[in-house]
């Protein structure tokens, strides 16, 4: 016990006496012993450098891929609790602020910490609405895709290129300067996701209108033609405003992990975003309620689904829209959006490939491939059913996603900037490649 070290270099029994909120770890290979702190459930990783076989040796690092059990920052934005299926922004329930709330409102309240007061949400719904126009030379270069360019690959290019139009945006430890981009980056990303759907349809570029919600704005600049003031209808544009709700943020995902990592180099926030959004694009995240549409379409029928749901249990497939990192239970998001969809369904006509996604359900949630494993339908099982019966193509879901979750992107990138423990974020490696060797001359080699 005499020869145990501590991290605060006392001794094992002096450092007990005093708290329990500790770990000892034994070095099996020296015998020698370690205690190191326990804070909020966690241990540092840094502790573990102590523990090493002699003094030249490095000491010992954790080895953790793809992140399955490394908190890597603290955070005071969105709690989840994957195997009760909770989430909350700031505290309140997704079930509460999308019965209550607008997307709006809980950007601010993702960005702020608190609800805004009804002067601060005029104020901020004032600057974002006078932020949505883009510069003139933002379509130049979106007629420049061709026409059957996937729209992710269009946000992912043009938000990167708003870094060249404002320089401002550099000083990223300027409060102002933040809370200018934040406008910007809220405000533009519906104008330049309509702006791109519409180059793939040749149709003219609408521009925003500001006496429109955030969403009633989007649908304008998507859908509108010969009316002289665009009407959207209320249901979709409330059904809109909930989904943008319910994809603001989502903790420490893929691509909230990207934007705090590109951005801990202290890039502009415009060219971190267009990495996040990059990561969005992926079809394990959220690209994946584009995948579920394609697979719903590929299984045609009901009668059908058992044989895929074979696939799916042999490994051949996956059930897109099913399975997640943190939930071990059904994602609560995906409850609000199947009662969503029902509204939508009511207005605009059933989908008819939802009979396909209710029995993909049923079969997955008795089926003991899925039970054994937890996997439950996800975000997006459900979503691109509603973008389908709202008129939007397939290629344009994962950019559904990507408008709202900016300001859960920007608040995790402000989150990161402003933490004194944060530095340019870079994990280690194990190396286990070659040794030193020699250079071999091409006639050497085989
Ligand atoms: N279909 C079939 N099997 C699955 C699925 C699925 N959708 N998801 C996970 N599994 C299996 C997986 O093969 C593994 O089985 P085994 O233990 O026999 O090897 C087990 O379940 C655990 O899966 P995992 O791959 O270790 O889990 P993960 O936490 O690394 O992956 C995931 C999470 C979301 C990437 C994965 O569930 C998946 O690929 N789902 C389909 C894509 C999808 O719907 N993505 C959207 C996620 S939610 C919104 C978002 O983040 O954007």
């Amino acid at each position: 016990m005499d020869s145990l070290t501590t991290t605060a270099g006392t001794t094992k029994t002096e450092a007990s006496s005093k708290s329990h909120d500790t770990l000892t770890i034994t070095d099996n290979r020296t015998g020698k012993a370690y205690e190191v702190p326990i804070t909020n459930g966690t241990i540092r990783a840094m502790d573990l450098r102590q523990i090493k076989t002699d003094p030249n040796d490095f000491g010992m690092m954790s080895y953790d891929p793809a992140y399955n059990n490394t908190a890597a920052c603290i955070s005071r934005i969105t709690y989840i609790d994957g195997d009760k299926g909770v989430l909350r922004y700031r505290g309140y329930p997704i079930e509460e602020l999308a019965e209550k709330s607008t997307y709006l409102e809980t950007a601010y309240l993702l960005l702020h910490g608190e609800l805004p007061t009804e002067t601060q949400l005029k104020d901020w719904t004032w600057h974002i609405s006078h932020h949505t126009f883009i510069h003139e030379s933002i379509k130049k270069f979106l007629d420049g895709f061709h026409y059957d360019a996937h729209p992710m690959g269009m946000m992912i290019s043009t938000i990167a290129a708003l870094s060249t139009f404002y320089h401002d945006a550099k000083d990223i430890l300027n409060e102002e300067s933040r809370r200018k981009q934040t406008y910007r980056l809220i405000g533009k990303m519906p104008t330049i996701a309509a702006f791109a759907y519409r180059h793939t349809l040749g149709m003219p570029f609408v521009y925003p209108d500001n006496e429109l919600s955030y969403p009633g704005n989007f649908l304008n600049m998507l859908f509108r033609t010969t009316e002289t003031r665009y009407r959207p209808n209320p249901t979709l544009e409330r059904a809109l405003d909930v989904l943008f709700i319910l994809h603001a943020d989502h903790e420490q995902n893929c691509s909230a992990n990207v934007i705090r990592g590109v951005g801990s180099s202290h890039v502009d926030p415009y060219s971190a975003t267009a990495a996040a959004i990059a990561a969005l694009y992926g079809p394990l995240h959220g690209g994946a309620n584009e995948e579920v549409l394609r697979m719903l379409l590929e299984i045609g029928t009901v009668q059908k689904v058992p044989d895929f749901i074979k696939r799916v249990k042999t490994g051949e497939v996956k059930l897109m829209g099913f399975g997640h990192r943190i939930y071990k239970n059904y994602d609560p998001r995906a409850r609000i959006i199947k009662r969503v969809a029902y509204e939508v369904f009511e207005l605009m006509g059933k989908n008819p490939l939802l009979e396909i996604a209710l029995e993909c359900e049923r079969i997955a949630l008795e089926d003991e491939y899925f039970v054994k494993r937890k996997l439950y339908p996800n975000v997006d099982f459900y979503t691109g059913l509603i973008y389908q019966s709202m008129g939007f193509p397939m290629t344009m879901f994962p950019v559904l996603f990507a408008i709202p979750r900016t300001s859960g992107w920007i608040a995790q990138w402000q989150e990161m900037l402003l933490d004194p423990e944060q530095k340019i974020a870079r994990p280690r490696q194990v190396y286990l490649g070659h040794d030193t060797r020699d250079y071999l001359s091409m006639e050497k080699r085989s």
